[in-house]
């Protein structure tokens, strides 16, 4: 599949990198550019630089590109979807034929019509049950329409009829998991049920939970869609879509166990909120959470019962690993989020809850000594050393001694015992995992041409000079002469050669990116010459100044020149070399070098 290349140039041109990133990171002005901490990598301090002119460099763990890498990398999408999830951005509309090769995005616009299907039929007559059933839940018809609410009808294929209608094969029908054959006949999956669309980030709908409108014990309360090649239930959110921005401009996200807990708090302005998708909390659920909003604070907010309990205990270590800020929230037994709220006064007690949430380490010792394993020494010893291991697995070290605090408030002990318990299980290799060195790996393991450090300073120069603006490369081009043998290492010229047959080009560096053909290597030090490590080059201090054209042009020169000296001076060493082992044939060329290495430092660098 392939997208314009016209289109492609129009979204990176369109996007404004710095809002882009912005949205997904704290990006803080440095410069020019703007600094963060690394998505890609874990860092204390921040090495994740993004230019104005449309691209990021890691110097941490090198990664690189442009807003489509960007959001490729960080929301984990093929360039396609990149592409177009930019273009729905900015607003432009992608050509519908470019999408439609693909069996994703066919099993996709499946569930989109399955979706518009049913919630068209919601708000008819035939949906009657199901909207007076979300009525008696207390759901408005805004919150039915902003969550894509819908009805699967009462019978056995009226989501297939309407494939068929629409032309959609059988075979195709029945992958995507709406339809089931059974002895030649097509049935549809969900019938009779309140149906919960389940969407990607992107607000693409991928799957369904539906449930009963009448009780009926042999089939379940609810059933959801099973994975196929657009829905991997385990790594998905309900609610993310409708979500994700609120819960980036709160730092702070609820996890709830049921669909409609999630509508519920959301109607009543806590739209902060998200499930798992009929199954238990998984650590991919919260990478996942983490990835698409960068979110610190995290509330568990699970029903107040022994499940709900479970689900949270589960958790935890999950979400210190990953680094979340956890507050888990003890419900009264028998309340789940969806009555609490939706009682006379149900936001305000919503509230306290929130305000009265548990560390771990204090929710673990409550839910012990309820359980009444918490009252001998050997179980408040067991306690502590599994506390401690959770403890550890939190990466800020600075917290562990305020954790320490917390078991000590609940124990009652001198804290220094609690830290030799720490340090005694610290050494019997309870440390938590080291993280492997990405960075020492990645250098070593193959020899790389597209090295910068390959190059020489003056080289580099030229190279910043030139990727700088289409102008400048015109420039070298056409007054200069700017040719491979203007360069001395074979990197250099490696590279030259490349990005020579784009001289012309608006943006060299963009169209080299956006060109999966480009290796990798060479990509990341285009960036790096683009964006990175100007301080090494001082030169550069000269070349920003771009109304001054002599004093650019007086740059290139003087480059130019050292670069021919260097040239020189190479071959110059070799014929000396010759000359000493008695070859005088070179006499005449060593003197005519020496002469041009004179006349290049009178002219061209008499104003060094
Ligand atoms: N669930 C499920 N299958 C079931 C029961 C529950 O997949 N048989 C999932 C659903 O995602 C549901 C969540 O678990 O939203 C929470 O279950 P429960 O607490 O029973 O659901 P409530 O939303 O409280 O259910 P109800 O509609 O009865 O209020
Ligand atoms: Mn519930």
């Amino acid at each position: 599949m392939q997208i314009q290349k016209e289109v492609i140039d129009e979204v990176v041109q369109r996007t404004d990198i710095i809002e882009l990133i912005g949205e997904y990171i704290d990006l803080k002005k440095a410069g020019s550019n703007y600094k963060a901490l690394c998505p890609f990598h874990n860092e204390k301090t921040p090495s994740f630089s993004v230019s104005q002119k449309g691209f990021f460099h890691c110097f941490g763990c090198g990664e690189s590109g442009n807003s489509i890498s960007f959001i490729q990398k960080y929301l984990n999408l093929s360039f396609v979807e990149a592409v177009s999830e930019l273009a729905r951005r900015c607003g432009i509309k992608l050509n519908a034929q470019e999408f439609e090769d693909s069996k994703e995005n066919e099993v996709r616009n499946l569930y989109k019509i399955a979706q518009e299907f049913y919630t068209m039929l919601l708000f008819q007559q035939t949906g009657v049950e199901a909207f007076d059933y979300f009525k008696q839940r207390k759901l408005s018809k805004e919150t039915m329409e902003s969550f894509s609410l819908g009805y699967s009808p009462d019978k056995w294929d009226a989501l297939f009829k309407e494939f068929m209608r629409r032309g959609i094969s059988p075979e195709l029908a029945v992958s995507s998991g709406l339809i089931t054959n059974k002895n030649n006949k097509y049935y549809d999956f969900f019938r009779n049920r309140a149906m919960f669309p389940i969407k990607d980030f992107l607000g693409r709908t991928i799957a369904f939970g539906g449930r009963q409108l009448v009780e009926n014990k042999l089939a379940g309360k609810y059933i959801n869609s099973s994975d196929s090649i657009v829905y991997d239930k385990k790594r998905t959110l309900f609610g993310i879509a409708e979500a994700k921005s609120f819960i980036r401009q709160k730092n702070e996200a609820f996890i709830v166990e049921g669909y409609l807990d999630v509508l519920s708090l959301a109607q009543a302005g806590i739209k902060n909120v998200v499930a798992p998708c009929g199954t238990a909390l998984t650590s991919e659920q919260l990478l996942y959470l983490k990835k698409h909003t960068n979110v610190n604070v995290l509330y568990f907010l699970f029903d107040g019962d022994s499940a709900g309990e479970q689900a949270a205990l589960r958790g935890i270590p999950f979400a210190l690993e990953i680094g979340f800020d956890l507050r888990i929230i003890k419900l009264p037994i028998g309340q789940d989020p969806d009555t609490i709220i939706n009682l006379e006064g149900g936001y305000d007690e919503f509230m306290y809850h929130k305000e009265h949430a548990s560390s771990f380490v204090d929710f673990i010792c409550e839910k012990r000594r309820n359980e009444n394993k918490l009252s001998t020494p050997t179980e408040k010893s067991n306690t502590i050393q599994d506390l401690i291991k959770l403890i550890f697995l939190i990466k800020d070290k600075t917290q562990h001694i305020f954790y320490l605090e917390n078991i000590k408030e609940i124990f009652n002990i001198p804290i220094e015992n609690l830290k030799e318990t720490y340090r005694t299980l610290l050494k019997n290799n309870l440390k938590p995992k080291e993280t492997p060195k990405e960075e020492v790996r990645h250098t070593e393991s193959r020899e790389n041409i597209f090295d910068i450090k390959k190059i020489l300073p003056e080289e580099k120069t030229l190279f910043q000079f030139l990727l700088q603006d289409s102008q400048n490369f015109k420039l070298l081009k056409e007054e200069y002469r700017l040719a491979e043998n203007h360069f001395i290492t074979d990197t250099a010229k490696f590279v030259f050669e490349i990005i020579n047959e784009f001289w012309d080009s608006s943006d060299i560096v963009q169209e080299l990116i956006n060109d999966e053909a480009t290796e990798e290597e060479l990509k990341q030090m285009l960036l790096k010459l683009k964006i990175g490590e100007i301080t090494e080059s001082e030169r550069w201090q000269d070349f920003s100044d771009i109304e001054h054209e002599n004093k650019n042009e007086k740059i290139v020169v003087v480059v130019l020149a050292k670069l021919r000296i260097k040239a020189i001076e190479e071959e110059l060493k070799l014929l000396q070399h010759k000359l000493k082992e008695g070859d005088v044939t070179v006499l005449k060329q060593l003197n005519f070098l020496q002469q041009e290495k004179q006349n290049i430092i009178n002219t061209d660098l008499k104003y060094e």
